[in-house]
């Protein structure tokens, strides 16, 4: 690990990083997912980014939200999406208590530090609006009253990409409050063997120690303050995002939220490989994954087979890496 001393807040990011890493290597016992798939987990729960997990069942996408749960010390619920899923039942509701003669709040599933929704494409748009209104905003207003949801504050969501009967695909508006969009893919087939071996008498959980707790993550969410972003940074963020925007397959690009988000996730990422400041490289490792599920393209680039990431793999490649 590369860390830098010279600044006098560097103590506060080595600690970051290490609960950062510690985070990585427990979720890493228990799931076989691509390296760069938890990194960005555990990035985006430190920078207060939310995931959406896009795969084909039965590959570990549950299996990495609970892992995730259980290393970092957060509380944790699971909403599981369906059509008649109402607002009330993710967010809580106001029941009168006939002894008290008053109202009382039964908080929803909402209110966890790290909240699972599976399927979330199953719910309806009113369910799925409340849940990323709550999202956007990490507060919930019921009856009236607004309460501010636990810090930290990270969604995981699921979604099936083959079977579409029956679901809402989110719009692209809502798919911007996801900080990341990953899948974990097949494992190899050593790594599906060894899987097998494994988990044949006990649970992938089992082997996920907690390391860490929620000060903890405070603490690294604050440290992420002296991660330095330099302005060459910033500008090659812009011009990436700024070039989805001008491609002619595009009818949607990535928005200024995009850029913002990804810089937030490439300061966690930075800290994580125990730097205080961000390179070209973070922003490279993330750009895929924090910006193609926010490009819309034109159906006729649709109808051509194109997809969204190549769109954001070509202008990595065209915009001049700053050097620093
Ligand atoms: N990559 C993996 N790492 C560890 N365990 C895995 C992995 N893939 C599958 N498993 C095991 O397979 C089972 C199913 O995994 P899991 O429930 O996480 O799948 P899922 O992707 O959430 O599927 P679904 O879309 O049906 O909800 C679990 O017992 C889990 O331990
Ligand atoms: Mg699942």
């Amino acid at each position: 690990m590369t860390t830098s001393h010279t600044s006098p807040n560097g103590s506060l990011v080595e600690a970051a990083a290490a609960t950062a890493n510690e985070l990585v290597a427990a979720c890493a016992a228990g799931v076989r997912a691509p390296a760069y798939v938890i990194e960005g987990c555990v990035a985006s729960l430190i920078a207060g980014g939310h995931v959406m997990i896009e795969d084909v069942p039965g590959v570990g996408k549950t299996v990495l939200a609970k892992a995730l749960a259980r290393a970092s010390g957060c509380s944790y619920s699971r909403v599981q999406c369906t059509a008649d899923l109402l607002p009330a039942d993710v967010t809580g509701v106001s029941v009168f208590d006939q002894s008290t003669r008053a109202f009382a709040f039964h908080p929803g599933p909402v209110f966890a530090n790290l909240v699972l929704v599976d399927e979330i494409n199953r719910a309806s748009p009113k369910t799925q609006s409340a849940l990323l209104e709550s999202m956007e905003e990490q507060q919930v207003t019921v009856d009236g009253t607004t309460r501010t949801l636990p810090e930290p504050f990270m969604v995981i969501a699921t979604q099936n990409p083959v079977e579409y009967e029956g679901t809402f695909p989110l719009p692209e508006a809502q798919l911007d409050r996801f900080a990341l969009r990953v899948s974990i893919g097949y494992p190899s087939a050593t790594d599906e063997t060894l899987m097998i071996r494994e988990l044949a008498s006990r649970d992938a959980l089992d082997m996920v120690p907690e390391v860490s707790d929620v000060a903890a993550l405070r603490a690294a969410k604050a440290a992420l303050d002296h991660v330095h972003v330099d302005p060459s940074l910033a500008a090659y963020v812009v011009e990436l995002v700024r070039r989805t925007r001008d491609d002619a397959r595009v009818d949607l690009g990535a928005s200024p939220r995009a850029g913002l988000s990804l810089v937030r996730i490439a300061r966690a990422r930075a800290m994580l490989k125990g730097r205080d400041h961000v390179l070209p490289e973070d922003v490279r490792a993330l750009a895929s994954m924090g910006l193609s599920h926010r490009l819309l393209l034109t159906p006729d680039a649709r109808a051509r087979g194109a997809i969204a990431s190549d769109v954001v793999d070509e202008a990595l490649l065209e915009v001049e890496v700053p050097v620093g």
